[in-house]
């Protein structure tokens, strides 16, 4: 079937939502493309919180939220598209308001804040309550929130449909080819301007915050078609993650006051007395940035003081301790998370604390765009007519090396909006175009390869392997050891996926052949991690290397373009950092 709109929004989480409203304002025809029933959306997992400076706890201000995301992103951020974040995520915030979402209050009636990792007052000098929250289901309100509104404009969704490839004519994109799950066709959607708002890779790895739909569908895509990806090195780990599930508990625990506890600090459970993060970040603690936290229990675990005290951080673990937080606290301003420990690890969290270890939770790095959403041919800034992303799946780069916590949620509402503002300006600019050969000829070889090929090989166990070798040679330490043994290891599962077929041929909701396309797409991110990881010879942000243990500014203060060349073969190409205000200073905190 061929369909056409003025516009396609791929993927109906925040960023994706964000866009289909403004268009949807302007009056414009547009379709909502997603795999999941929309309020199933990733975006309804992220809890404690999204921050902009409203000051209405304490003073704030949007240069400070800039120069904290600047300093977070250990400078590779760029300082344009950040102070247009900082900016912008007052007014975005306040229009959510408007729309209905229920955020928790002050008791004058303000939207309430919280403290979150990384975020100060006065450039520095303190924690700052810069998270605007509702309880610790943040994400969750934004979604249905933004749903409703979509709903209420007549947007148009299809659901359970899985986006599979972009029409690229020329350097054009004319939108994209879907495939409508619950009755196996292969669908044409044209469009004047495509949005991409995908969501990142996390299922690459084995212990993940992210849903089991967060498969790079839309970097993938892109790849494969020439577009380049930035910065890919750059994957966050989450610090409290649930043992072994990976299962977020929101930073929202510590920004209510939870603190991190090892085994030789088991008595002061429920004193409120500082952690071992107190020696590492005299002034904020707990409070440090993720990749501050992350690399600070690695080295617990790794030297012993793991609650188990095996020395391995593969599965040891430490506490998170809110039991000093006491009950009203814990189950009015953080009902889910306390919810999950009762429910997954059988631990209440106003007794006991909660055993957590570091889990793999954001890309940083995507497909590269500019500050209106425009995806970028190349790393001189060459936009691809007609295609957007916004997102996780996108590059802007506002995260640079470390994202900090809030910062998704900001990054979504803020550049899922002026994206739609953008394909707003180029539908009233651009005609459509005739479409030429048969677009969706590529998909249908590659569904028609996976169905019928009489491959040997099973996508559970490549996907098995994927995430362990990922887990364990591209965590949170790297070596180029490590990584050559991840690029190689994923350079051979990429030959056996060749191999791969499903046993189920019908034509009707058939999960196990979108999990085998979906395995396709983790691939090329994991390839293209390992590569990017391996290239670049220092440690910034969430990319620590033991063998490059400083940041290296003279050599590496730049973006990295990983483009495809030919299965197994890559190139690179480099983008300075945008830097306006903040000079490059050591990280302390
Ligand atoms: O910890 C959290 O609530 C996660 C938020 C985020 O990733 O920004």
């Amino acid at each position: 079937m061929v369909h056409k709109f003025d516009a396609i929004v791929v993927g109906a989480g925040g960023a994706g939502l964000r866009c289909a409203l403004e268009l949807s304002q302007h009056n414009f025809n547009v379709a909502v493309l997603s795999k999941l029933y929309p309020v199933r959306s990733h975006t309804g997992a992220a809890q404690g919180g999204v921050g902009a400076a409203l000051g209405n706890e304490e003073p704030d201000s949007p240069e400070w939220h800039f120069f904290d995301t600047v300093k977070g992103s250990d400078y590779l951020g760029d300082q344009d598209a950040i102070e247009i974040m900082c900016e912008d995520a007052i007014e975005t915030v306040l229009e959510l308001e408007h729309f209905g979402l229920p955020f928790s209050r002050t008791p004058d009636g303000k939207i309430a804040q919280r403290p979150f990792g990384g975020h100060t007052s006065n450039f520095g000098e303190a924690p700052v309550k810069r998270a605007c929250y509702a309880a610790d289901r943040t994400g969750h309100m934004i979604l249905h929130t933004l749903y409703e509104q979509c709903v209420k404009n007549q947007v148009r969704f299809f659901n359970e449909f899985y986006v599979l490839d972009l029409i690229v004519e020329g350097e054009t994109c004319q939108g994209v080819i879907a495939y409508d799950l619950a009755t196996g066709e292969v669908n044409v959607f044209q469009a004047k301007a495509t949005m991409l708002a995908t969501g990142g890779h996390g299922r690459a790895f084995s212990i993940t915050s992210n849903a089991h739909t967060y498969t790079g569908d839309g970097m993938a895509i892109c790849f494969r078609r020439g577009i380049p990806m930035e910065d890919m090195e750059f994957v966050q780990f989450h610090p409290t993650g649930m043992r072994k599930l990976g299962i977020l508990v929101s930073e929202a625990a510590r920004g209510e006051g939870g603190i991190l506890r090892n085994r030789e600090d088991l008595d002061n459970i429920g004193t409120g007395k500082d952690g071992f993060m107190a020696a590492i970040a005299p002034t904020i603690k707990d409070l440090a940035p993720r990749d501050v936290v992350s690399r600070a229990m690695y080295n617990e675990i790794k030297e012993g003081r793991g609650i188990a005290g095996t020395g391995d951080p593969g599965s040891d673990y430490l506490y998170l301790d809110l039991v000093h937080l006491g009950a009203d606290t814990i189950n009015t301003q953080l009902p889910d998370i306390s919810h999950f420990a009762r429910t997954y690890l059988a631990v209440e969290p106003i007794k006991e604390p909660i055993p957590v270890q570091p889990t793999t939770h954001y890309a940083m790095g995507g497909i590269p765009t500019d500050v209106e959403g425009r995806v970028l041919w190349d790393a001189k800034n060459k936009p691809v007519p007609g295609l957007y992303a916004a997102g996780e799946v996108a590059c802007v780069s506002v995260h640079g090396a470390n994202r900090l916590g809030t910062n998704s949620l900001v990054d979504i509402i803020v550049f899922g909006r002026r994206g739609g503002k953008d394909m707003v300006r180029y539908l009233q600019e651009t005609e459509f175009s005739r479409m030429t050969g048969e677009p969706d000829a590529f998909i249908r070889g590659e569904i028609d390869r996976l169905q019928n090929g009489g491959g040997k090989e099973q996508v559970v166990d490549i996907r098995t392997n994927m995430q362990k070798v990922m887990m364990v040679e591209c965590g949170v330490y790297r070596t180029k050891e490590s990584l050559t043994k991840a690029r190689d290891a994923i350079m051979e599962l990429r030959q056996r996926y060749q191999q791969v077929s499903v046993a189920d041929k019908r034509a009707c909701f058939n999960t196990e052949l979108m999990e085998a396309i979906e395995l396709g797409f983790l691939l090329d991110s994991a390839w293209t991690i390992a590569e990017s990881a391996l290239i670049r010879n220092e440690s910034r942000g969430a990319h620590s290397r033991e063998d490059f243990p400083e940041r290296d500014d003279e050599n590496w203060l730049k973006h990295t373009f990983i483009h495809y060349v030919e299965d197994g073969k890559v190139k690179f190409d480099y983008k300075p950092v945008t830097i306006t205000k903040f000079q490059p200073k050591p990280r302390v905190y």
